[in-house]
């Protein structure tokens, strides 16, 4: 991956874009052992060594986290009167990361931030029907006919979902607690099928995308990178 010198070394965080042309000129940068003084230089940042003041800079193009995303804040990367989830993240501002979708404001659970686009448009893409499962309180108890509807596809304004699946936890007397796996991502999808239903959404989170599980350990607004691990798992079959 080739990039200009100037602005690797802005996102690497060695400071903004001006700054950085004057670290340039000074001679504190080096590629391949040689003092380089054009700013617009372009380096290969897999293949070249790059120091700075003889540190070594190790970029690392694309950051990926998961996100405990509590209530109260929005997926968007910025808001005038709301909290966004990217407000919440910190040590990785030079990186241009945005929530993969959105949940809703009142919806907590798994959000992705990356700086990746075409890993987004992918995971993203309607037509390839990636599995969302979420956990969710319902304000009446369900029925087998409910979980037949979602298996049909329930239709919301005039619009017939792919096929889903509802899975009863537990019914009480006036609630109830399920999962539900939706392979497609509409606006408020999973309130609005509840609602076709005749029944309410009274809490929503979200669990799973894909293969990628909410780490159980991150507290609401806790986030972390994914592992190797769960990041080629995503990545299989995207
Ligand atoms: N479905 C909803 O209704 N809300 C969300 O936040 C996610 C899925």
């Amino acid at each position: 991956m080739v990039m200009r010198l100037d602005k690797l070394l802005a996102h690497y965080g060695i400071g903004t874009r001006k700054e950085v042309k004057k670290y340039i000129k000074k001679g504190y940068v080096k590629v391949n052992s040689q003092i380089i003084k054009k700013d617009d230089f372009k380096v290969d940042i897999i293949h070249d060594a790059i120091t700075f003041q003889d540190e070594s800079i190790y970029y690392q193009p694309f950051v990926y986290l998961m996100l405990h995303k509590p209530a109260g804040c929005v997926c968007a990367t910025k808001d005038n009167v709301h909290q966004t989830v990217i407000d919440l993240i910190e040590g990785y501002e030079n990186y241009d990361l945005f929530p993969v979708g959105r949940l809703d404001k009142d919806t907590e659970g798994l959000v992705i931030l990356t700086n990746d686009g075409d890993f987004a448009h992918k995971l993203l893409s309607p037509n390839r029907h990636h599995a969302k499962l979420y956990y969710a309180h319902i304000n009446a108890r369900i029925t087998d006919e409910d979980i037949q509807a979602f298996h049909d596809g329930v239709v919301i304004d005039g619009y017939r979902c792919f096929p889903a699946h509802l899975s009863l936890i537990k019914n009480y007397d006036e609630l109830s607690e399920v999962t539900i796996e939706i392979f497609e991502g509409k606006f408020h999808q999973i309130k609005r099928m509840f609602q076709a239903l005749g029944k309410r959404v009274v809490y929503l989170k979200r669990i799973k995308i894909k293969s990628l599980k909410l780490d159980p350990c991150l507290k609401l607004g806790e986030y972390r990178e994914l592992s190797d691990d769960e990041l080629f798992d995503l990545k299989k079959n995207l």
